[in-house]
């Protein structure tokens, strides 16, 4: 039989704890950035998104696309800054023009306080 008294506060638990970055960062969008090593602009001038919006939402833009990649394999993301799609991979396509990952990625998180963990599974370029 289901006990509702032990369920109902475990779903709870549950939904609190998967939403726990998405309502711990509410409001804090706003850090400050360390110096990037960004790409060349003679090759790239601009991200996928904007400058702001990738700041803000680039955690859940990865998470949209390893979700897409599980459901449907990789798929086309449009840009409508760059008018060009973009493969929904990690690896192939924030990688292929962040390629140093130290001297980008990582530093940003380090300032931050960051850590994702994906690097434990993911080959870093
Ligand atoms: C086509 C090349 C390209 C791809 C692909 C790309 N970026 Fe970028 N990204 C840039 C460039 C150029 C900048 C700096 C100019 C700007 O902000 O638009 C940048 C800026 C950023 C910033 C803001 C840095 C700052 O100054 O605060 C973040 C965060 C970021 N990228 C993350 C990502 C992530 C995550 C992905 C994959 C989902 C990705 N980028 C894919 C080229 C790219
Ligand atoms: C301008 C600073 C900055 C840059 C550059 C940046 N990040 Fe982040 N990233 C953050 C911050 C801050 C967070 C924490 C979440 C938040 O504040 O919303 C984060 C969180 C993440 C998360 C979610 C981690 C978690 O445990 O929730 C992933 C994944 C991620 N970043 C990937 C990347 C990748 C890949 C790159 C390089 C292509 C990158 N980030 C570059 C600032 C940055
Ligand atoms: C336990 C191992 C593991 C961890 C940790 C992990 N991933 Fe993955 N991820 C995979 C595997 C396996 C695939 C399937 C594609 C493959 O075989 O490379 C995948 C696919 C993806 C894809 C779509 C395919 C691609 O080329 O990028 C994205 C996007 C992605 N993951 C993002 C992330 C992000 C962001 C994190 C960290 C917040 C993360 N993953 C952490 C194992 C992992």
């Amino acid at each position: 039989m289901y006990d509702a008294k032990k369920i109902i506060p475990g779903l709870i638990i549950f939904a609190l704890f998967f939403t726990f970055p998405f309502w711990f960062n509410l409001g804090t969008a706003a850090y400050t950035t360390p110096e990037l090593e960004l790409p060349d602009p003679e090759e790239h001038e601009h991200c996928i998104e904007s400058t702001e919006y990738m700041r803000a939402e680039h955690m859940a833009m990865l998470d949209e696309w390893r979700d897409i990649y599980v459901r449907d394999g990789y798929q086309e993301y449009w840009s409508e800054l760059n008018q060009e799609y973009f493969l929904t991979s990690l690896t192939k396509t924030c990688m292929d023009c962040h390629s140093d990952k130290e001297k980008f990625c990582d530093r940003c998180h380090e300032a931050t306080a960051v850590d994702p963990y994906c690097w434990d599974c993911h080959i870093e370029p």
